[in-house]
């Protein structure tokens, strides 16, 4: 008898707990997706790095034509330190953004998303890290 109480309660314990960390989760879920994405349009320049945002990026749109061993026009966007010379010296910015004085980039391809543009302006004005 004894016995079935403390089991009653157990279960009522387990069962009380169970809800309690379905409830933080879904809770910390929705507060971290608003951290996410500050911005509307759900365009995240919070968080840009080299390697989270930039690397993969030119993976998907530059590096079939300026990687391996002979790049177009001699230059590589497969790696930081080249990548860091266009971005220092205007390059970078001036083809994606297809500024007058620039062959517009990537060549014979629609223009970057404004979110893949407004990452990469973020990540030269925060000094074009190899984060
Ligand atoms: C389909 C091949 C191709 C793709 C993809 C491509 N490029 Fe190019 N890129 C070229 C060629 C070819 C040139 C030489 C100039 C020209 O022919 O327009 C060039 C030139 C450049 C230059 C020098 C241009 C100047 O005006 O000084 C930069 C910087 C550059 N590309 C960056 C990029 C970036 C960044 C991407 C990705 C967003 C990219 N390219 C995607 C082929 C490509």
């Amino acid at each position: 008898m004894e016995c079935q109480i403390i089991n009653k309660i157990r279960n009522i314990a387990a069962f009380t707990a169970m809800v309690a960390i379905t409830g933080l989760l879904t809770g910390c879920y929705i507060d971290n997706e608003e951290d996410l994405y500050p911005q509307t349009g759900g365009c995240d320049t919070a968080n840009v790095t080299y390697t989270l945002s930039i690397a993969p990026l030119m993976a998907d749109k530059c590096n079939s034509c300026h990687g391996g061993n002979s790049p177009e026009a001699g230059l590589k966007t497969d790696n930081y330190n080249d990548l860091k010379t266009l971005a220092g010296d205007g390059r970078l910015q001036g083809t994606v953004n297809h500024l007058s004085g620039y062959s517009p980039m990537p060549k014979n391809k629609p223009k970057l998303s404004d979110c893949n543009l407004a990452k990469i302006k973020t990540w030269i004005d925060n000094g074009a890290l190899n984060n």
